[in-house]
């Protein structure tokens, strides 16, 4: 019987240029989540798609010579069979060029503006392409685009307008009501507070400069605003306003929108607004995840810092690269991807224990048993504790997953792992094999290895499928329901597992593997350099002495300094500014070697406010010109006195 409907949503993703792993890691957790749902006996719809119109997409285009459509052809092919090779369940896959959507859409315009919400009049202000975002002057920070710090292009053209002011109070009310509405919550003050509060100007939302959108249906010259066009999606998918709209009654409002945290803002201001415009109820949750980082900066297609998800799967396995995304990136939280930590952890977590627990249990009953499961005919004390935290995990994994707490769900399924694996320990089969007399209890004891296997094989169905399949296979699982694994006898004696099991996860040659990475993103960063333009960072805005004179820096000599743990790219060093000795990290450590530091004089800014990196302080900031790429060099004040300031 289903619990009832779950509707999940990823953001639709610009085919701008393939996806890395950042874009996979929302797809990945929503699979997780829906399919977590399904088992778990919810009537579930997972949709997920691509954001096509836009400005940004039509320059690609044209820069390639290629219409529009054709280029995201391309692109979105490519992101299909990414899903695929990622093993993603989705329901469906919207396009926004899908013909239904384009026509929705402009049903949906049309009915506002009939209703008086939109309004015709003139845009004058400041355009960020790579994110199609309007900003107002007092809203840049340092002149550029305060969501991604790149420039802003001037555009004045007449222009249709959302309008949003009435409908901010309705909105801060209906957020302050539904504390689960914006999750994380943190997420929740900064939207109220930076973007409510302050007052909602009218939303531009039609565009002249450019065609490649959904026209206004009735002054065909604009097109619509591609978010306008985009976070509709969530409900043209389903069928709403469409003839056939039983998908949009059965599953609207959605459970979730999953999306990261740079596109909040349009979730949580814009689309709620439009909702309340258009009297349909909202989504119950909007959750903006963190972001995957790459040496400290948010991997993204516009910057071509990516790692490539199809790469490592082909290095790696699926499996591999949806656990590490899955579990290393605590949820709602930024986390950093680097090579080293996914070989090791697959290594460790899914070669090493999860591996050695199918090997070791298939192997002893092979020896053992002839391959036969023994019934559970001989207990003892010592059972206990392994049933315990066998029964009890499916009802922490689903307490975990209601709060989308990813990483910690796989951690309580990881730990009837570990428990498994101690059992082998405590109850040595390889010492009661030799005594005759006790072929019973050996047989007992390796029913409840398997009988864990099969409970961990059926909740880890939803996070690495392909595993949770090949476990089944090897011990041959008959029961893979949810609710089959609510007691501890679900295994059935007299099934013979597979004579010879092959490792789950081979153990990888992490020096040999993090070479060959290197190689190949090597390989790649230079083919996407070689299609840059190089252009000159702007200038960023005018500033007067007065905020100049706010910086102090000053000369300091370096007396230590040593490489910081885990942190690749930090060093940590201690510096004498005079009358004080001051530790600080800093980002330097593929330019220069801890040796190198040592005695030098540098530059540091010495107000700025202290912050934790990797667990260690950092009192100040070292000043360094760099290219941002493979150049940087510390800025050398000569043997000055230290504690001198620099002016
Ligand atoms: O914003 N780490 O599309 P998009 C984690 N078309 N997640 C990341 C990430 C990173 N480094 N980089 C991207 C758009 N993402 C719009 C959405 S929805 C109506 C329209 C993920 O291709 C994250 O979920 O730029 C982010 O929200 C999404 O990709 C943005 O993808
Ligand atoms: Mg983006």
């Amino acid at each position: 019987m289903s619990k009832g409907t779950y509707y999940i949503t990823t953001p639709i993703y610009y085919p701008s240029a393939n996806l890395h792993i950042g874009n996979t890691y929302t797809t990945v957790a929503a699979d997780a989540i829906a399919r977590f749902k399904k088992l778990t006996g919810y009537d579930t719809f997972f949709l997920t798609g691509t954001d096509e119109h836009g400005q940004k997409i039509q320059r690609l285009a044209e820069a390639k010579g290629v219409a529009p459509k054709e280029y995201v052809d391309e692109i979105v092919d490519g992101i299909k069979n990414l899903w695929k090779i990622m093993n993603i369940r989705y329901d469906k896959f919207i396009r926004t060029t899908d013909e239904y959507h384009v026509e929705t859409v402009q049903r949906i315009f049309k009915k506002l503006y009939d209703k008086g919400d939109i309004y015709k009049g003139e845009y004058e202000g400041l355009y960020c392409t790579p994110c199609e975002s309007f900003w107002t002057e007092t809203q840049l920070v340092d002149g550029k685009c305060p969501d991604c710090g790149r420039p802003v292009e001037k555009t004045k053209e007449e222009a249709y307008f959302f309008k949003m002011s009435k409908y901010a109070d309705k909105l801060i009310e209906y957020i302050e009501a539904h504390p689960e509405f914006i999750q994380p919550t943190t997420r929740k003050n900064e939207m109220i507070n930076n973007f409510l509060k302050p007052g909602l100007q009218d939303l531009c939302i039609s565009r002249t400069s450019f065609d490649w959108g959904v026209p206004v249906s009735f002054d065909e010259k604009h097109v619509i605003y591609v978010w306008i066009d985009a976070l509709t999606n969530y409900i043209t998918a389903l069928g709403y306003d469409q003839e056939n709209d039983q998908l949009y009654n059965k599953y609207w409002p959605a459970n979730v929108h999953l999306v990261g945290k740079d596109i909040l803002r349009f979730h949580t201001i814009y689309w709620p607004i439009m909702l309340m415009a258009l009297d349909i109820p909202l989504p119950k949750q909007v959750f903006g995840h963190g972001w995957l980082l790459v040496d400290g900066g948010k991997m993204s297609k516009s910057k071509g810092n990516v790692v490539d998800p199809v790469t490592l799967v082909e290095h790696f396995g699926t499996d591999s690269v949806r656990y590490y995304l899955l579990h290393e990136i605590p949820f709602g939280q930024d986390g950093m991807y680097t090579s080293e930590t996914f070989i090791k952890k697959t290594n460790s977590d899914l070669a090493n224990d999860l591996g050695n627990l199918v090997n070791r249990t298939i192997a002893m009953i092979n020896k053992y048993f002839e391959g036969v499961i023994q019934a559970p005919t001989v207990k003892e004390t010592i059972d206990d504790d392994l049933i315990k935290v066998a029964v009890e995990a499916p009802i922490k994994v689903e307490a975990k997953m209601n709060d989308l707490k990813i990483p910690e769900a796989l951690d309580e399924i990881f730990t009837l792992v570990r428990r498994s694996n101690k059992y082998i320990d405590e109850t040595m089969p390889w010492v009661l094999a030799k005594d005759e007399s006790k072929k019973e209890r050996l047989g007992t004891v390796l029913y409840n290895l398997v009988e864990s296997l099969r409970i961990v094989s059926v909740m880890i169905s939803a996070f690495l499928p392909e595993t949770s399949e090949n476990i089944n296979k090897q011990i041959k699982v008959e029961l893979t329901s949810w609710d089959s694994i609510a007691s501890f006898d679900g295994t059935k004696a007299g099934t013979k597992v597979i004579e010879k099991g092959e490792a789950i996860f081979p153990r990888i040659d992490v020096e040999k593997k993090l070479e060959e990475l290197a190689n190949l993103q090597e390989q790649q960063m230079k083919s996407t350099e070689d299609q840059k333009v190089p252009e000159m960072e702007p200038i960023k805005q005018e500033i007067t002495i007065e905020d100049f004179d706010k910086i102090d820096l000053r000369v300091a000599k370096v007396l230590e300094c040593e490489p910081v743990k885990k942190a690749k790219k930090l060093l940590k060093l201690k510096v004498d500014l005079g009358g004080e000795v001051r530790q600080v990290v800093s980002g330097i450590a593929k330019y220069y070697k801890p040796e190198e530091m040592v005695g030098k004089y540098i530059v540091l800014v010495a107000n700025l406010k202290p912050v934790k990196l990797m667990g260690e302080l950092s009192q100040g900031m070292i000043l360094a010109a760099s290219d941002d790429k493979d150049k940087l060099v510390a800025v050398n004040p000569g043997e000055l006195v230290t504690g001198s300031r620099v002016k």
